[in-house]
């Protein structure tokens, strides 16, 4: 089982359309997916239509098996759902004296063998929760708007993956993927030339801005479900293509 934290300190960047889109993506390949929402707004549900009984918080808090609290959302994809419960989960991991950042990793074991992947969908910000889901991840997906405001936060996130990283030694900032990129703005071009001169190898193909990406959320369906001629349908499945092979290729 590999674990992909989606994570972006800056928020509005696209974690969790990535995140969502992603995990079915794959499970479409056949794959086995868990996507995990770490997040107190319960976007993910959302997302994908699923109502969910037991949440996250129940399983950080040791009140119900992770097994019972995950919901079948499709063909091969599995959703730990949250809501704004998550919040309690925070508070008491945050006050946790021994390993608080190691609850999500605890929490996850049970279903290592169950899943090829584990997919997590990072609120925005640096708390507790945030914290955990880098303590548990391999790798790390970036997202990052292709907007002179969110290029700033880049760099500070990725000194949070680095202080994040002191404690999980397998943990890798792997892909950071451009969203909401505008071919006709200049600062959207500026920005993802400036990420490719930072960011090197990592840049993947970027996601262009794509309405049917956002009209998917409201339908309660993935791009693949929604519009699978689309732009953001095409950008997605390019990015599974670059995430199952497991290189980044900028383009
Ligand atoms: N490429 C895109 N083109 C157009 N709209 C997009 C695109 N990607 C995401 N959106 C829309 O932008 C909004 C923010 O996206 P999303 O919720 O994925 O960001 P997020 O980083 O998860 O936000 P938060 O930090 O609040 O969790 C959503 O309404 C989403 O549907
Ligand atoms: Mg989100």
């Amino acid at each position: 089982m590999r674990i992909t934290a989606v994570a972006m300190t800056k928020g509005g960047v696209g974690k969790t359309t990535t995140a969502v889109n992603l995990s079915h993506g794959l499970a479409r390949r056949g794959q086995r997916v868990l996507l995990v929402d770490a997040d107190t707004q319960g976007q993910c549900a959302k997302a994908l239509g699923v109502a969910a009984e037991v949440t996250l918080t129940e399983v950080l808090l040791g009140e119900a098996n992770i097994l019972d609290a995950v919901t079948r959302a499709r063909d091969q994809l599995d959703l730990l759902a949250s809501d704004h419960h998550l919040t309690r989960a925070a508070l008491a991991i945050a006050r946790r004296e021994t390993a608080g950042h190691l609850a999500l990793a605890e929490a996850l074991a049970p279903v290592a063998d169950r899943y090829d992947h584990v997919i997590i969908d990072a609120s925005p910000g640096v708390d507790a929760i945030a914290v955990n889901v880098l303590g548990c991840a391999n790798d790390v997906i970036a997202p990052v708007a292709l907007t002179p405001a969110a290029l700033a936060g880049v760099f500070d996130f990725v000194r949070h993956v680095e202080r994040v990283g002191k404690h999980n030694c397998d943990l890798r900032l792997r892909y950071v993927l451009p969203t909401f990129l505008d071919l006709r703005a200049h600062q959207s071009t500026d920005a993802l030339q400036q990420l490719r001169e930072n960011f090197a190898e990592l840049v993947c193909r970027p996601i262009r801005i794509n309405v049917d990406l956002a009209a998917a959320f409201g339908w309660r369906q993935t791009i693949f479900e929604h519009a699978p001629s689309s732009r953001g349908a095409e950008d997605y499945e390019a990015f599974v293509t670059q995430f199952a092979a497991g290189v980044p290729v900028s383009a």
